[in-house]
């Protein structure tokens, strides 16, 4: 297997992958069950992230915010339109559309799956034809703004469960932190 196009992100439960500051601290520390949260790491052989993703980390301790907190290594692609001398950070910086990027990046995964971060980058794949699998993570809170998980036009795009064909939706039953 290998060669799949993944976006692996994990959303608020009113849709945003970032606060509005960029904070995704709210992310961690939370036990995501399923195969798919142990397993997905160890598909990906590389990663394509966007500069706004690049420009937060390099503002950062990399130890902190290194993916997968260090439980991954690989080839790492930077998208941008102004790619700077150098970074501080062990990335490599691209100014490709999507199709050439995604390309590039299958050739150094090494035969292994290739993961999307953010949103912007994961858009413009499905739109292109080019995602095979969304791991999406529900966190349970309302950020009530941010960085929307798929800002986009166009029809409704459904989607199916890629472990149980007939049960793409889900349930989850929350109460705000502090009510009995
Ligand atoms: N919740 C999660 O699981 C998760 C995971 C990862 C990241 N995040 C968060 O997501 C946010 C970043 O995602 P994002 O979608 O907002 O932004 P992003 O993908 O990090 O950056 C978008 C920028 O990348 C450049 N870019 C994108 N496509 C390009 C292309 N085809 N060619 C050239 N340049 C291109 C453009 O920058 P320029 O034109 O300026 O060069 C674009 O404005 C951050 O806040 C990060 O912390 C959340």
């Amino acid at each position: 297997m290998g060669g799949s196009v993944i976006w692996h992100v994990a959303t608020s439960l009113d849709g945003y992958i970032a606060a509005p500051d960029g904070d995704v601290g709210w992310v961690f520390g939370h036990d995501f069950p399923g195969r798919e949260a142990e397993t997905t790491p160890g598909r990906i052989g590389a990663i394509i992230a966007g500069r706004v993703w690049h420009d937060e980390c390099a503002a950062r301790d990399w130890d902190v915010v290194v993916p997968y907190h260090g439980r991954w290594s690989g080839p790492i692609f930077v998208l941008t339109h102004r790619p700077p001398d150098a970074s501080p950070l062990p990335v490599t910086f691209l100014t490709a559309d999507i199709n050439l990027a995604i390309r590039t990046a299958r050739d150094a995964a090494c035969g292994k799956d290739v993961g999307l971060f953010g949103a912007d980058i994961p858009r413009q794949a499905l739109e292109a034809g080019l995602l095979d699998e969304i791991i999406v993570h529900i966190v349970p809170i309302l950020l009530g703004g941010g960085r929307r998980l798929c800002a986009r036009d166009g029809p409704p795009i459904r989607l199916v469960n890629t472990q149980d064909k007939d049960h793409a939706a889900a349930t989850l039953a929350l109460r705000p932190e502090g009510k009995r």
